[in-house]
């Protein structure tokens, strides 16, 4: 457990705190005062333990457990309905878990809100892709950025030259991500005139802007033509090797995943990970034949 001091009123504080105990100010606003550079190091990209869900009466997860080391491409993979989009929306802080423990980069994420826990460096997409669709594709990645000047009506009249300033910052670093991507061309089309794949990749881009350490990607290439499902997993390892984030990707296809050259899968079958390991290893396992084929 890490101590440090709260920014706002000096109170000693640790890690497991979500607000400041004296003054209630948010602990986790400032990433920098958990990860250290070696903590930073040190510390799984992910890790989640003994995750039990129920809908009613229906218990979806199982006491999930996996993990993600930092800079590992690691693949979920598992039958529809095992559980595994519900999986992210516990680990993203979108549905509380009923027990169990989810870690971020060594920080206790378990109980955060889904933009307290952007803020420690993680970001997903959802598996229905969800641009704004009346928006270009420039303009679908200029919204998420943290702390927008223009947010608030005072500082859009009074800060103008600071708000220009960031607006162009942020139309540079937009366009870097689109050409990276390489749908720079693309930039002032309208989301709802992408193919499924573009659309794909801009959603890629925008989770791209808020600068992620661990991107959690629920089924990026799903319904994506092979050459452009391709190209969307060769930049996510670029991704890796480049900038080195972490990713934790769902796919359903489970030829395609370990096919691409994932480091580590854990599969999923009825709310519970069945067995993990590495590619070779997964393709060898008569569970997992099993929990697919049926046989
Ligand atoms: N909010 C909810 N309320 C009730 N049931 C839910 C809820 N979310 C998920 N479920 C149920 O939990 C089970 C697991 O769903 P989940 O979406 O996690 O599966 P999945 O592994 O992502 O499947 P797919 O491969 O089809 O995307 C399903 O039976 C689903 O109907
Ligand atoms: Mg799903």
């Amino acid at each position: 457990m890490m101590s440090a001091n709260c920014p706002s009123c000096g109170q000693k504080v640790v890690d497991t705190m979500i607000e400041c105990p004296s003054c209630g100010a948010d602990l986790h606003k400032d990433p920098k005062l958990w990860i250290k550079k070696d903590g930073d190091m040190d510390a799984k990209a992910l890790e989640i333990e003994g995750i039990h869900k129920s809908f009613g009466g229906f218990h979806v997860l199982k006491g999930v457990t996996l993990d993600v080391e930092p800079h590992e491409i690691v693949g979920l993979i598992g039958p529809n309905g095992c559980g595994k989009t519900t999986t992210f929306n516990v680990i993203s802080g979108l549905i509380p878990a009923d027990s169990g423990s989810v870690k971020v980069f060594g920080i206790d994420a378990t109980n955060m809100k889904p933009y307290q826990i952007n803020r420690i460096g993680l970001s997903r997409t959802f598996q229905n892709t969800r641009l704004w669709k009346d928006m270009t594709v420039l303009e679908n990645l200029l919204v998420p950025p943290k702390e927008q000047i223009g947010f608030r009506i005072r500082d859009a009249i009074l800060r103008r030259k600071a708000l220009k300033e960031q607006e162009r910052e942020l139309i540079e670093k937009a366009f870097s991500i689109l050409d990276f991507l390489e749908i720079s061309h693309i930039a002032f089309n309208y989301a709802s005139e992408l193919s499924g794949g573009q659309s794909k990749l801009v959603d890629l881009g925008r989770v791209l802007m808020s600068d992620p350490k661990l991107l959690l990607l629920d089924e990026p290439v799903a319904g994506v033509a092979g050459p452009l499902a391709n190209k969307v997993f060769n930049k996510i390892h670029e991704l890796r090797s480049r900038l080195g984030i972490s990713v934790l990707i769902i796919e359903h296809n489970m030829d395609f995943i370990l096919r691409k050259g994932v480091d580590r899968v854990f599969v999923m079958n009825r709310g519970e990970v069945l067995v993990s390991g590495t590619p070779l290893e997964i393709k060898k396992s008569r569970d997992v034949i099993e929990a697919y084929l049926g046989e």
